[in-house]
């Protein structure tokens, strides 16, 4: 009976109410009426905020809708509660339910960063067996799952791969659509935690045309991926302890970074009661994007492209003069506005294993880049620093995963924050479907008249129209 899990764990709800802290008076120009709004704070590090929702008694007529918010891109709006992850942009501090990254990334493992995403607590040394055996035996996919990987092409995206079949396994366990029931939930938490690292090194090794490698159930979590990932012919693999090191601080450095926008596209599909897969499939979907998670792969491409350190001045001129909408990759972030407290970790990895494995040439072009960029009054006036994907690439390549893979290394990590988040969002009982409001700026109404001469073009036997 391997593969039962244990009773479901209730996952912590330290979600506290939000306290009103004061009142904001707005005044109406229009009406010059007044309307006190209560300005809320929540939890112990005093962020505060008004609900959108009591601005739409501001209104010039009874029959008008109110007044909205505009936001484009959230920049300035909370979409949740949340109590599992703690950034303070401007002092480059992250926190996982409370606990500094910097001491997590030392001291931890990564399944255990999962369980305390989830959880809200550390895991007890039976609760964390536990979890870990959960996992472990969950591993496998359907055969039907290597099949479908099959037939994508030899050079199809990892991460196009990645998405599809994270959405497919939802077609295998329909019972996960019951969202409700937290016994599911769990179960869906564990095949997901369990099954990521199996499709990405399905991934892999189609890419390189090898067979596929089964998981191995007597390694722990990083040194079973690395097996699926690089076993040849030999009875047990054995990965590099510095290589197992470096991926699982990788791994717990990237398990969650609160309302980012994968999770908050796992938090609005999920929002609509889907499945735990399909909502995950739109959060890997989003981390593809170069100026989310495919910035790792976006860094080492701009990095080839400058080819050596000398050409570094004449990149960064030509990234301040924005020529075709050019970026410096890996760095500057939304919240970041001093450092990421990331970069710095990934930087101390890196020396690490380069230790291991020999200087990457293309660190050299890296460390200029960072030097230049620090010395630029264009980064330093904008706040532009290193972000945590600016080294994890050149890791990652040390370690000879392809540069298109990076970024399904980032997505296995990022599993435990989305299903966490996920969780917190289904206990939340203010959250509904996520659903925005927009400013219409399009045509007032206007009366239908067809500029077409022909609507249904005839068509010959071959489609063509003739
Ligand atoms: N290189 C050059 N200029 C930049 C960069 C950059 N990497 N990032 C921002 N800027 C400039 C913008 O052109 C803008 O300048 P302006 O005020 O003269 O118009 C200013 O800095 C502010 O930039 P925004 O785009 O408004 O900043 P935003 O918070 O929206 O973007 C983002 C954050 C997307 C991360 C951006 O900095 C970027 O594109 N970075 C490169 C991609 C990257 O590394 N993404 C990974 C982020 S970390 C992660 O997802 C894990």
């Amino acid at each position: 009976m391997a593969n039962t899990v244990t009773a479901p764990a209730s996952p912590a709800q330290p979600q506290t109410e939000l306290r009103a802290t004061g009142t904001l008076e707005i005044k109406d120009s229009r009406t010059s009426k007044s309307y006190p709004v209560q300005i809320l704070e929540g939890g112990v590090e005093g962020d505060t905020a008004v609900r959108a929702m009591d601005l739409r008694q501001i209104k010039t007529a009874p029959e008008e809708f109110g007044l909205m918010t505009y936001d484009p891109a959230f920049m300035n709006t909370a979409s949740c509660k949340s109590a599992i992850t703690f950034i303070d942009g401007d002092k480059g501090i992250l926190r996982y339910r409370g606990f500094p990254i910097e001491q997590l990334a030392e001291s931890a493992t990564f399944l255990e960063v999962a369980w305390l995403l989830r959880n809200g607590e550390l895991p007890t040394q039976q609760e964390y067996d536990g979890w870990v055996h959960d996992i472990t035996y969950h591993t496998y996919v359907h055969e039907n799952i290597k099949r479908f990987l099959e037939g994508f092409r030899y050079d199809a995206h990892p991460m196009a791969m990645l998405c599809s079949s994270v959405a497919a396994l939802s077609s295998f366990y329909p019972e996960a659509k019951n969202i409700k029931d937290p016994a599911q939930r769990y179960i869906s938490t564990i095949r997901l935690l369990a099954k990521m690292p199996t499709l990405a090194a399905f991934i892999y090794r189609h890419g390189k045309g090898l067979p596929f490698i089964y998981p191995d159930n007597d390694l722990g979590y990083i040194q079973n991926f690395l097996s699926m990932v690089a076993r040849m012919s030999e009875p047990q693999y054995q990965a590099n302890p510095v290589f197992v090191r470096a991926l699982e601080v990788l791994f717990i450095l990237h398990a969650d970074h609160e309302q980012n926008c994968s999770t908050s596209a796992v938090r609005a599909v999920g929002s609509s009661e889907v499945d735990p897969f399909s909502a995950l499939a739109a959060g890997v979907a989003a981390l593809y994007g170069p100026l989310h998670g495919g910035a790792n792969e976006a860094v080492l491409r701009m990095i080839e492209e400058i080819g050596h350190p000398k050409n570094v001045p004449g990149f960064i001129d030509s990234v301040k003069g924005g020529k075709g909408g050019q970026r410096l990759m890996g760095f500057g972030h939304r919240v970041y506005k001093s450092y990421d407290p990331r970069a710095r970790i990934v930087k101390q990895l890196a020396d690490e294993v380069f230790k291991q494995v020999g200087m990457d040439k293309d660190l050299e072009i890296a460390l200029k880049l960072e030097e230049v960029a620090l010395s630029d009054v264009y980064f330093v006036s904008r706040k532009l620093y290193p972000n945590v994907d600016f080294y994890t690439g050149l890791i990652y390549r040390s370690m000879a995963f392809p540069t298109d893979f990076f970024t399904v290394l980032f997505g296995v990590a990022r599993t435990a924050g989305w299903l966490a988040q996920w969780e917190e969002m289904l206990n939340d009982k203010e959250q509904k479907i996520a659903r925005p409001r927009q400013i219409y700026v399009g045509y007032g109404e206007r009366d239908y008249e067809s500029r077409l001469k022909e609507k249904f073009p005839k068509s010959g036997k071959d489609g063509r129209k003739k």
